[in-house]
Protein backbone atom coordinates (compact mmCIF):
# COMPACT_ATOMS: atom_id res chain seq x y z
CA UNK A 1 0.00 0.00 0.00
CA UNK A 2 2.01 2.26 -1.53
CA UNK A 3 0.06 6.06 -0.27
CA UNK A 4 -0.53 4.30 2.77
CA UNK A 5 3.10 4.18 3.96
CA UNK A 6 3.72 7.46 2.66
CA UNK A 7 0.86 9.22 4.39
CA UNK A 8 1.08 7.21 7.91
CA UNK A 9 5.20 8.63 7.78
CA UNK A 10 3.82 12.04 7.82
CA UNK A 11 1.00 11.82 10.41
CA UNK A 12 0.20 9.24 13.01
CA UNK A 13 -2.96 8.46 12.25
CA UNK A 14 -4.90 7.74 9.34
CA UNK A 15 -7.44 9.19 6.91
CA UNK A 16 -10.03 7.89 5.12
CA UNK A 17 -12.44 8.96 2.46
CA UNK A 18 -15.44 7.43 2.32
CA UNK A 19 -17.50 8.12 -1.02
CA UNK A 20 -20.58 6.88 -3.39
CA UNK A 21 -23.60 8.02 -4.82
CA UNK A 22 -25.72 10.02 -2.96
CA UNK A 23 -28.22 7.70 -0.86
CA UNK A 24 -25.45 4.74 -0.79
CA UNK A 25 -24.78 5.01 3.14
CA UNK A 26 -21.50 7.05 3.51
CA UNK A 27 -23.10 9.27 6.18
CA UNK A 28 -24.94 6.25 8.15
CA UNK A 29 -21.25 4.24 7.74
CA UNK A 30 -19.24 7.13 8.98
CA UNK A 31 -21.10 7.34 12.18
CA UNK A 32 -20.39 3.83 13.14
CA UNK A 33 -17.03 4.02 11.86
CA UNK A 34 -16.07 7.03 13.51
CA UNK A 35 -17.22 5.90 17.14
CA UNK A 36 -15.93 2.27 16.49
CA UNK A 37 -12.49 3.64 15.36
CA UNK A 38 -12.14 6.97 17.24
CA UNK A 39 -12.40 8.80 13.67
CA UNK A 40 -13.32 12.30 14.01
CA UNK A 41 -16.16 12.55 11.04
CA UNK A 42 -16.43 15.14 8.62
CA UNK A 43 -19.66 15.37 6.81
CA UNK A 44 -18.23 17.98 4.04
CA UNK A 45 -22.13 18.90 3.00
CA UNK A 46 -22.62 20.08 6.42
CA UNK A 47 -19.17 21.44 6.62
CA UNK A 48 -20.40 23.56 3.25
CA UNK A 49 -23.60 24.84 4.43
CA UNK A 50 -22.12 25.38 8.42
CA UNK A 51 -19.03 27.96 6.68
CA UNK A 52 -20.53 28.91 4.03
CA UNK A 53 -17.97 26.91 1.36
CA UNK A 54 -20.01 27.61 -1.66
CA UNK A 55 -20.83 29.71 -4.35
CA UNK A 56 -24.44 30.34 -3.70
CA UNK A 57 -27.28 28.00 -4.67
CA UNK A 58 -27.79 25.77 -8.26
CA UNK A 59 -31.81 26.18 -8.53
CA UNK A 60 -31.54 23.17 -11.03
CA UNK A 61 -29.42 20.90 -9.23
CA UNK A 62 -30.67 21.80 -5.83
CA UNK A 63 -28.04 22.12 -4.24
CA UNK A 64 -25.05 24.47 -3.02
CA UNK A 65 -22.37 25.11 -5.59
CA UNK A 66 -19.32 23.78 -3.45
CA UNK A 67 -16.11 26.28 -3.62
CA UNK A 68 -13.32 23.37 -3.76
CA UNK A 69 -10.57 25.60 -2.82
CA UNK A 70 -11.90 26.81 0.31
CA UNK A 71 -13.35 23.12 1.42
CA UNK A 72 -9.32 22.50 0.81
CA UNK A 73 -8.29 25.48 2.69
CA UNK A 74 -10.43 24.58 5.52
CA UNK A 75 -9.56 20.99 5.86
CA UNK A 76 -5.94 21.09 5.63
CA UNK A 77 -4.77 21.67 9.32
CA UNK A 78 -7.01 18.61 10.36
CA UNK A 79 -6.14 16.35 7.44
CA UNK A 80 -2.24 16.96 8.39
CA UNK A 81 -2.80 16.21 12.35
CA UNK A 82 -4.43 12.60 10.28
CA UNK A 83 -7.56 10.66 12.15
CA UNK A 84 -10.06 12.14 9.96
CA UNK A 85 -13.08 10.66 8.27
CA UNK A 86 -14.11 12.41 5.26
CA UNK A 87 -17.70 11.78 4.27
CA UNK A 88 -18.24 13.16 0.46
CA UNK A 89 -19.99 12.45 -2.89
CA UNK A 90 -17.12 13.38 -5.08
CA UNK A 91 -13.48 13.06 -4.42
CA UNK A 92 -11.62 14.49 -7.18
CA UNK A 93 -10.68 17.95 -5.84
CA UNK A 94 -8.76 16.49 -2.57
CA UNK A 95 -5.18 16.66 -2.66
CA UNK A 96 -4.62 12.61 -3.22
CA UNK A 97 -1.94 12.95 -0.37
CA UNK A 98 -4.55 13.51 2.32
CA UNK A 99 -5.89 10.24 2.35
CA UNK A 100 -4.83 5.95 3.37
CA UNK A 101 -7.56 5.03 2.13
CA UNK A 102 -10.41 5.37 -0.42
CA UNK A 103 -13.68 3.80 -0.07
CA UNK A 104 -16.45 3.55 -2.53
CA UNK A 105 -19.86 2.33 -1.26
CA UNK A 106 -21.85 0.99 -4.02
CA UNK A 107 -25.33 -0.16 -4.00
CA UNK A 108 -27.90 -2.19 -5.87
CA UNK A 109 -29.66 0.28 -8.21
CA UNK A 110 -33.45 -1.00 -7.15
CA UNK A 111 -32.67 -0.60 -3.56
CA UNK A 112 -30.57 3.01 -4.76
CA UNK A 113 -33.85 4.16 -6.13
CA UNK A 114 -36.22 3.04 -3.48
CA UNK A 115 -33.48 4.55 -1.04
CA UNK A 116 -33.74 8.06 -2.89
CA UNK A 117 -37.41 8.26 -3.72
CA UNK A 118 -38.65 7.50 0.03
CA UNK A 119 -36.43 10.76 0.50
CA UNK A 120 -38.19 12.58 -2.03
CA UNK A 121 -36.28 12.40 -5.03
CA UNK A 122 -37.91 12.74 -8.76
CA UNK A 123 -37.41 13.27 -12.04
CA UNK A 124 -33.95 14.14 -13.15
CA UNK A 125 -32.47 14.30 -9.94
CA UNK A 126 -32.94 10.78 -9.21
CA UNK A 127 -32.53 9.38 -12.83
CA UNK A 128 -28.52 11.71 -12.86
CA UNK A 129 -28.33 9.66 -9.15
CA UNK A 130 -29.20 6.32 -10.32
CA UNK A 131 -27.28 6.33 -13.83
CA UNK A 132 -24.48 7.78 -11.43
CA UNK A 133 -24.39 4.59 -9.55
CA UNK A 134 -24.97 2.48 -12.78
CA UNK A 135 -21.96 3.75 -14.48
CA UNK A 136 -20.13 3.45 -11.42
CA UNK A 137 -18.92 7.02 -11.71
CA UNK A 138 -17.57 7.61 -8.15
CA UNK A 139 -15.75 4.37 -8.47
CA UNK A 140 -13.75 5.51 -11.68
CA UNK A 141 -13.26 9.27 -10.00
CA UNK A 142 -11.90 7.18 -7.14
CA UNK A 143 -9.59 5.05 -9.29
CA UNK A 144 -8.38 8.19 -11.51
CA UNK A 145 -7.94 10.17 -8.36
CA UNK A 146 -5.93 8.11 -5.78
CA UNK A 147 -3.39 5.06 -6.28
CA UNK A 148 -5.42 1.85 -7.04
CA UNK A 149 -4.71 -0.29 -3.81
CA UNK A 150 -5.84 2.56 -1.69
CA UNK A 151 -9.30 2.56 -3.49
CA UNK A 152 -11.82 -0.25 -1.64
CA UNK A 153 -15.08 -0.29 -3.57
CA UNK A 154 -17.62 -2.14 -0.60
CA UNK A 155 -20.95 -2.93 -1.26
CA UNK A 156 -23.95 -0.99 1.07
CA UNK A 157 -27.30 -3.42 -0.05
CA UNK A 158 -28.51 -3.56 3.78
CA UNK A 159 -27.58 -3.62 7.42
CA UNK A 160 -25.65 -6.64 7.25
CA UNK A 161 -23.06 -4.83 4.64
CA UNK A 162 -23.08 -1.49 6.86
CA UNK A 163 -22.48 -3.66 10.02
CA UNK A 164 -19.38 -5.65 8.03
CA UNK A 165 -17.94 -2.73 6.29
CA UNK A 166 -17.69 -1.24 9.63
CA UNK A 167 -15.92 -4.17 10.89
CA UNK A 168 -13.45 -4.34 7.72
CA UNK A 169 -12.49 -0.73 7.54
CA UNK A 170 -12.05 -0.95 12.16
CA UNK A 171 -9.92 -3.67 11.73
CA UNK A 172 -7.89 -1.48 8.58
CA UNK A 173 -7.23 1.27 10.92
CA UNK A 174 -5.82 -0.97 13.76
CA UNK A 175 -3.51 -2.85 11.49
CA UNK A 176 -2.49 0.67 10.02
CA UNK A 177 -1.68 2.25 13.29
CA UNK A 178 0.07 -1.12 15.22
CA UNK A 179 2.04 -0.47 11.78
CA UNK A 180 3.00 2.76 12.25
CA UNK A 181 3.83 2.27 16.42
CA UNK A 182 6.27 -0.45 15.59
CA UNK A 183 7.99 2.23 12.59
CA UNK A 184 8.00 4.49 15.59
CA UNK A 185 8.94 2.46 17.85
CA UNK A 186 12.05 1.75 15.50
CA UNK A 187 12.62 5.12 14.97
CA UNK A 188 12.79 5.46 18.77
CA UNK A 189 15.47 2.70 18.97
CA UNK A 190 17.38 4.15 16.32
CA UNK A 191 17.55 7.94 17.41
CA UNK A 192 18.97 6.26 21.17
CA UNK A 193 21.21 4.36 19.79
CA UNK A 194 22.79 7.52 18.07
CA UNK A 195 22.67 9.69 21.54
CA UNK A 196 24.75 6.77 22.65
CA UNK A 197 26.88 6.98 19.96
CA UNK A 198 27.44 10.63 20.60
CA UNK A 199 27.60 10.59 24.20
CA UNK A 200 30.49 8.44 23.57
CA UNK A 201 32.24 10.24 21.05
CA UNK A 202 34.43 11.79 22.88
CA UNK A 203 36.04 9.05 24.11
CA UNK A 204 36.45 7.49 20.75
CA UNK A 205 37.80 10.66 19.19
CA UNK A 206 41.21 9.65 21.79
CA UNK A 207 41.47 6.52 19.59
CA UNK A 208 42.37 9.04 16.51
CA UNK A 209 43.97 11.76 18.46
CA UNK A 210 44.35 15.25 16.49
CA UNK A 211 48.02 15.48 14.57
CA UNK A 212 50.23 17.82 16.82
CA UNK A 213 50.02 21.61 15.80
CA UNK A 214 53.49 22.36 14.02
CA UNK A 215 55.67 25.06 15.75
CA UNK A 216 54.97 28.10 12.81
CA UNK A 217 58.43 30.22 14.51
N1 LIG B 1 -26.46 -0.48 3.80
C1 LIG B 1 -27.66 0.05 4.11
N2 LIG B 1 -28.67 -0.75 4.44
C2 LIG B 1 -29.88 -0.25 4.73
N3 LIG B 1 -30.19 1.09 4.72
C3 LIG B 1 -29.22 1.92 4.40
C4 LIG B 1 -27.90 1.46 4.08
N4 LIG B 1 -27.15 2.52 3.80
C5 LIG B 1 -27.92 3.59 3.94
N5 LIG B 1 -29.16 3.24 4.29
C6 LIG B 1 -30.31 4.15 4.48
O1 LIG B 1 -30.37 4.96 3.30
C7 LIG B 1 -30.58 6.32 3.62
C8 LIG B 1 -29.44 7.14 3.09
O2 LIG B 1 -28.27 6.83 3.84
P1 LIG B 1 -27.14 7.92 4.09
O3 LIG B 1 -27.75 9.23 4.47
O4 LIG B 1 -26.17 7.33 5.02
O5 LIG B 1 -26.54 8.04 2.61
P2 LIG B 1 -25.43 9.04 2.07
O6 LIG B 1 -24.57 8.25 1.16
O7 LIG B 1 -24.77 9.72 3.20
O8 LIG B 1 -26.27 10.09 1.21
P3 LIG B 1 -25.85 11.60 0.83
O9 LIG B 1 -24.77 11.55 -0.18
O10 LIG B 1 -27.09 12.17 0.21
O11 LIG B 1 -25.50 12.32 2.07
C9 LIG B 1 -30.74 6.38 5.13
O12 LIG B 1 -32.12 6.33 5.43
C10 LIG B 1 -30.08 5.12 5.63
O13 LIG B 1 -30.64 4.63 6.81
MG1 LIG C 1 -24.66 11.81 3.73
Amino acid sequence: MAAANGGASRRSRPNVLVTGTPGTGKTTTCSLLSEAAGLRHVNIGDLVREKSLHDGWDDDLECHVINEDLVCDELEDMMEEGGILVDYHGCDFFPERWFDLVVVLQTDNSILHDRLTSRGYTGSKLSNNIECEIFQVLLEEARESYKEDIVMPLRSDNVEDISRNVGTLTDWGCSLQVHVILWLDLLCAICKCLYVQIELLPQKTQIFPSPPIKDTV
